[in-house]
């Protein structure tokens, strides 16, 4: 099948490759933009190219989906998102992560608007689930206002950056929609 790119107003999802390392690095470089992410900030382009790698190997297996979120414009690379593990028993879990420079713009809610409707409708999951480190509150609105519920804190659940992380698990079924 070929890879299935999603159209927005602005935006346009696409399949991630390696003349986009620069661009990821930018965004997985930046200590503020990792706050909260399950990893420490990518030191170089290595670390980048480990975890690109690892996206397009999982991509292989058909259980998880990533994409790149490029401006329509300029062509610029400005993000990443992504189903992990959506073949399992209908539940997908999403990760997505923005460069800092294009916060606050409602440009992740434009993305996420089309991925999800993608995900319950052509990918035919029944559940979404977002992972969310406690504190990471712009990740929290932007999930509310996709009307994600807040399903509750699971306590000390992953061990990652050194340390057992709680996390708050937002769920949304085909049905909420
Ligand atoms: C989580 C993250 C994507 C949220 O980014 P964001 O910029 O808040 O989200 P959006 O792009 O949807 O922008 C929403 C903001 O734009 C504003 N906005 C401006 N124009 C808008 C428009 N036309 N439509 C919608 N919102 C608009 C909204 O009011 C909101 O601002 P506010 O937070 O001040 O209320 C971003 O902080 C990020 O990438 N963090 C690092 C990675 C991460 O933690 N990922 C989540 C893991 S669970």
């Amino acid at each position: 099948m070929p890879f299935p790119t999603i159209q927005t107003k602005q935006l346009q999802l696409i399949e991630l490759k390696e003349e986009h390392l620069p661009a990821l690095f930018e965004q997985y470089s930046n200590p503020e933009a990792m706050q909260y992410w399950d990893g420490f900030p990518h030191k170089d382009l290595a670390d980048t190219k480990k975890l690109l790698d690892h996206l397009i190997e999982r991509d292989k297996t058909g259980t998880s989906i990533w994409w790149g979120i490029e401006l329509r414009q300029s062509g610029e690379l400005i993000g990443s998102m992504g189903y992990n593990r959506y073949a399992a028993n209908g539940l997908a879990v999403i990760g997505y992560m923005l460069n800092q420079k294009y916060w606050h713009q409602g440009l992740m809610t434009e993305a996420l608007t089309a991925f999800i409707k993608f995900g319950f409708e052509e990918l035919k999951v029944h559940r979404i689930e977002a992972h969310v480190t406690p504190g990471n509150v712009l990740s929290e609105k932007l999930l509310l206002k996709l009307g994600f519920m807040n399903e509750g804190l699971l306590r000390e659940r992953e061990f990652f950056k050194g340390a057992y992380q709680s996390l708050i698990i937002y769920g949304k079924l085909v049905s909420d929609k």
